[in-house]
This record gives structure tokens, C-alpha cells and sequence, in this order.
């Protein structure tokens, strides 16, 4: 099938932390072997992999020194094919991570060819994503480079067609070697404005995002190299509006299957930065998906998702990881897992892994945290404010080490890990969830299931019903005469909704109703009808 994208659930893996097979302390390509039975069982179909290319490591790995060889702490190119044959035995596909806008500052390209990069004399005011100019001073050259994330990240020069010519030839490698996809880093950043002018206050964005070149960018990649292949893209696009995610995905255009938006994710961030973290208004997260779903219905597509490896744990966030953990990881996954585009599953979501709090500073290994850290304390902002608000939007809560027993550290490691394990491993892991029949990850297991059987979830158009409902979202999908209606209890409060239950139940967090009568939802109770 074309589309088979479509009906796809794809699960992440970052490497580093998903299982080590070697006692080093770092994930590698053997441990993700071991586990392929795990995520077939799941009901996977596609797995996206975070970069395992050669790296420094400066930013895990999202700072590529060769984008032909595997970072020896993963393993070799013979582990790297072999994974790819076992994941195409289960009959499972794998998305490689393409990070395309910046190398590391190690790669061949940025000793050799200064033509691939951004130069200039003077720096404008542009900062850095991770913090501080967005310019760096090289000593031999007597000018600045531009690095949008780390100074180990410059950005390529996308300007230049041979540089574009060598990025083509390197996807036409992989794709060759059968991997199923990309998974396009930040890939709405790689058209610059040519003048790189000033922005307000620093904020260089609207200079670096979806810039003017960037459908032509992605045109002729599709012409030159994705179009010969039957494999799946989904573009990574901070900053970008339904509208724009209309361009993007529509077919016609020839650019990328499905984007990451970030408008739902940045709900509960403050005015000034995403560290000031205020609580989510449900309404605003209702009224977000809903714009998304009807931009893209018939025209793109969606992809779904409540974390990954750079966003805090859903469970932690959205919900209650103390008195309702099972309830409110399920309850999340439910309101996800129904609406129209491709469902994405963090490693660990499907157990309902939740945030971290380590009490020292010391225990952070993510670049962007400790950037952020340091930054603060040299404004004299109090630790303890600080590490709260790490404690909860830093990128290492999704990054602690999977969970998968409750023995010494969560059986990820024999060794020691290269950031320590939650410590709740011993109440929150895989195998305690297998044993179980109502566990997170038999849920998602159903949800995934039901995907696959119940077409409507895919095609059906997309009803905010209740809209006003402070702690209540609940929305229909409808077509060919059916209906689904979800709803989802987004509060540890009783919701008595005005509705018999009407229907067949495809699925229910809670093992009974409360009343046979009435729809009523108790704490983080979600509840699914199908009918006509
Ligand atoms: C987005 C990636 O998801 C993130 O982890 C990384 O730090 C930046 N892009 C830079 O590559």
C-alpha cells in the first residue's frame, strides 16, 4: 500500500537508553535486537530510530561526525544491518533519523568545505536554541559560523547545490541499504532569509523557520532522491501553523508525509521560555487538536504524539503520575490514540514511565538542561527554583534508562548507566506490566489493536463536542454511517455528562461504568462508544 504510513504505529527508541547489551552503560543496536519481539507484540509497525550515526556526542548524538558509520558505542554496521533484517523479518519497518540542517562541528565537511556552512564577518543577534549567540568566533578565519543549537552543531548551507547534491546521495545510501524512512530533524530551518537579519530581541526565528526556500528545498529532495523509494517521512517543524502544515503534507506538494507540530506541546509554557512552566488549560489543548484535525482532514496528514526524547513525561504532565498513574497514562492515551493521523509511542510511555527529580545537578547529562542551568545561576536565580523547574520540563526525563525489571537498574545495564535509572523502577517496568492484565501497556496493546481493526479511526472526520467542559474532552470520528465518541476525564473529579451510554464499549480504563444510565467519569476515566 502507498499510504501504509497511515495505518502505522510507530514507536521511538533513543538509543542510549532503551537496552544495553554489553555492560558499557549505553544503549546499543544488539539490546534493540533483543527487544524487536517485545514491540512486535506491542503491535508495532514502524520503529523510528534517533541517530545512531558516528557522533561526539554533544547533543546525544544530533551532532553527526559521519553520517555513513555507527557510533561504536551502538555497535557496527554489520549490527546496524542486522537489525534492519530482524525488523523487516517481524515484518516491521525502521525510520532512520535525519539530521540535515547541522553537522557536528567534527564532521569532514566543516574542516574541508567552508562553502557547506553559514560564514559571517559580523554576527547578527540570533541566539542559540540551547542558549547564548547563535555565532561562533573561528580563530583561523577570522569570522563566525552560525550554530542554531550547540557551537558543536554548525548550521549547513543549504545555498549551496553541492552540499544539497551530497545530503541526496547520503539518503540514497541508506534507502538503498532498505532502511523505510526519514525522520527529518528540525527540517523546516534549513532555508535561512540570505540576508540573516536581525530579529526582535534576538529572536532570529521567523528568519530561520520555514524560510524561502524551504518547499523548493524539499521538492527536489523528493524528486531527487524519496520519490524513487516506497518509504515514509515525517518532518520535525517547530513553529509551524496548521496552514503551513497544509503545505507541507498535502500530497500534491511532493514535501513530506506528515509533520511534528509543537503547538500543543508548548500549551503550558510560559510567555517568555518553556522553563516557566504553567498548568495546562484543557481548553486550549482541545481547541489546538481540533484546528489540526480539521486543517489536515482530506488535505494532510497528521502525526500524533505526547512525548519523545524532548519533551517531559505525558503521564507527569498531563496527568497524575502519583494517586492515577494507570488511569491518567491510559486516560492520555486514549485521547491520542482516536484521533485522525499516525500515533507516535515514546520507549516507557507504554508503561507510563513518569518524570524524574534528581536532587543534584550533577546527575543531568542533556546539554540544553545544563546550558539553561548555569545560565540561571550566573543570574543569580536560586538552585532550588531552578531544579524544580528542570524537575519538570528537562529533556532528561524522557531520557533516564527504560524500565524493563524491577531488578538492579531496571535490568538496562549490567554496568553502570550513563544516566541513572528512576528510581521508581521498581514499582514502574515491563515486566511487571506483562504480568498484568490491567497494566499500561496491555492498554495501549488494545488501542493499537483496535486501530488496525476499526478503520473509522483512520478515516473518520474529526467533532469537538462539549467544547467549554473545563476538564472534558470528548469528540466524535465520524463517516459511513458510524460514530465513535470518546471521552476523556482529564481531572481527578467526578464528570456526570448528560448522555446515556449508547453503543458498543471498545474500550474503558475503568472495570466497570458507574451508572448503567448516565455516562459519568470517574478521576481520569475514558470511555469509548462505537454506533451508528
Ligand atoms: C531536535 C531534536 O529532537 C533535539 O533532540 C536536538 O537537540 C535538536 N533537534 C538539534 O538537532
Amino acid at each position: 500500500m502507498q499510504d501504509w504510513w497511515k495505518k502505522a504505529t510507530v514507536y521511538q527508541i533513543y538509543p542510549r537508553s532503551f537496552n544495553d547489551s554489553n555492560g558499557d552503560g549505553v544503549g546499543d543496536l544488539q539490546g534493540m535486537i533483543e527487544k524487536l519481539d517485545y514491540l512486535k507484540e506491542l503491535g508495532i509497525d514502524l520503529i523510528w530510530l534517533s541517530p545512531v550515526y558516528d557522533s561526539p556526542n554533544d547533543d546525544n548524538g544530533y551532532d553527526i561526525r559521519d553520517y555513513y558509520s555507527i557510533n561504536p558505542e551502538f555497535g557496527t554496521m554489520e549490527d546496524f544491518d542486522q537489525l534492519l533484517d530482524e525488523v523487516h523479518k517481524r515484518d516491521m519497518k525502521l525510520m532512520m533519523d535525519l539530521v540535515v540542517n547541522h553537522t557536528s562541528d567534527e564532521h569532514q565537511w566543516f574542516k574541508e568545505h567552508e562553502d557547506y556552512y553559514i560564514w559571517r564577518e559580523k554576527p547578527n543577534n540570533w541566539q542559540s536554541i540551547f542558549g547564548g549567540s547563535a555565532w561562533e568566533y573561528d580563530e583561523e578565519k577570522g569570522k563566525y559560523y552560525l550554530h542554531l543549537f550547540s557551537k558543536k552543531q554548525p548550521d549547513l548551507n543549504w545555498e549551496n547545490p553541492e552540499l544539497r547534491k551530497r545530503i541526496y546521495e547520503m539518503m540514497h545510501w541508506w534507502l538503498q541499504k532498505g532502511v523505510d524512512g526519514f525522520r527529518m530533524d528540525v527540517i523546516n530551518f534549513i532555508s535561512k532569509h540570505p540576508d540573516l537579519p536581525d530579529g526582535p530581541n534576538g529572536d532570529g526565528s521567523d528568519y530561520f523557520m520555514n524560510g524561502p526556500r524551504i518547499h523548493e528545498f524539499l521538492q527536489e529532495m523528493n524528486d531527487e532522491v524519496l520519490s524513487h523509494y516506497n518509504c515514509v517521512t515525517v518532518g520535525e517543524m517547530p513553529g509551524t501553523t496548521p496552514e503551513d502544515a497544509q503545505v507541507y503534507t498535502d500530497p500534491n506538494n511532493r514535501e513530506v508525509n506528515m509533520i511534528f507540530t509543537f503547538e500543543h506541546m508548548d500549551l503550558d509554557h510560559g510567555p517568555d521560555e518553556k522553563w516557566d512552566y504553567k498548568p495546562l488549560n484543557l481548553i486550549d489543548l482541545k481547541e489546538n487538536l481540533e484546528k489540526w484535525q480539521n486543517a489536515l482532514y482530506d488535505k494532510g496528514w497528521n502525526s500524533l504524539y505526547w512525548n519523545n526524547h524532548d519533551q517531559p513525561r505525558i503521564v507527569s504532565r498531563f496527568g497524575d503520575d502519583t494517586n492515577y498513574r494507570y488511569e491518567s497514562a491510559t486516560m492520555l492515551a486514549t485521547c491520542l490514540h482516536f484521533l485522525q493521523g499516525t500515533p507516535y509511542i515514546y520507549q516507557g510511555e507504554e508503561i507510563g514511565m513518569t518524570n524524574v527529580a534528581f536532587s543534584s545537578i550533577a546527575d543531568y547529562k542533556d546539554i540544553e538542561t545544563l546550558n539553561m542551568y548555569n545560565d540561571k545561576k550566573n543570574n543569580g536565580i536560586r538552585e532550588r527554583k531552578i531544579l524544580d523547574q528542570i524537575h519538570h520540563v528537562s529533556r532528561d526525563n524522557a531520557r533516564t534508562p527504560m524500565q524493563w525489571t524491577a531488578n538492579e537498574q531496571a535490568s538496562f545495564t549490567t554496568g553502570t548507566p550513563w544516566i541513572q535509572v528512576n528510581p521508581n523502577f521498581s514499582e514502574i517496568n515491563v515486566e511487571s506490566d506483562l504480568k498484568q492484565s490491567k497494566s499500561i501497556y496491555n492498554y495501549y496493546k488494545a488501542l493499537i489493536k483496535l486501530r488496525k481493526e476499526v478503520s473509522l479511526i483512520t478515516t473518520g472526520k474529526f467533532k469537538l463536542i462539549y467544547r467549554e467542559h473545563p476538564n472534558l474532552f470528548a469528540y466524535k470520528r465520524e463517516g459511513k454511517g458510524e460514530t465513535i465518541t470518546v471521552y476523556c476525564n482529564f481531572s481527578d473529579q467526578t464528570i456526570e455528562v448528560d448522555e446515556q451510554p449508547k453503543g458498543e464499549t471498545l474500550i474503558h480504563n475503568y472495570d466497570v461504568q458507574a451508572n448503567s444510565h448516565q455516562i459519568t467519569l470517574r478521576p481520569y476515566e475514558t470511555i469509548v462508544y462505537k454506533g451508528q
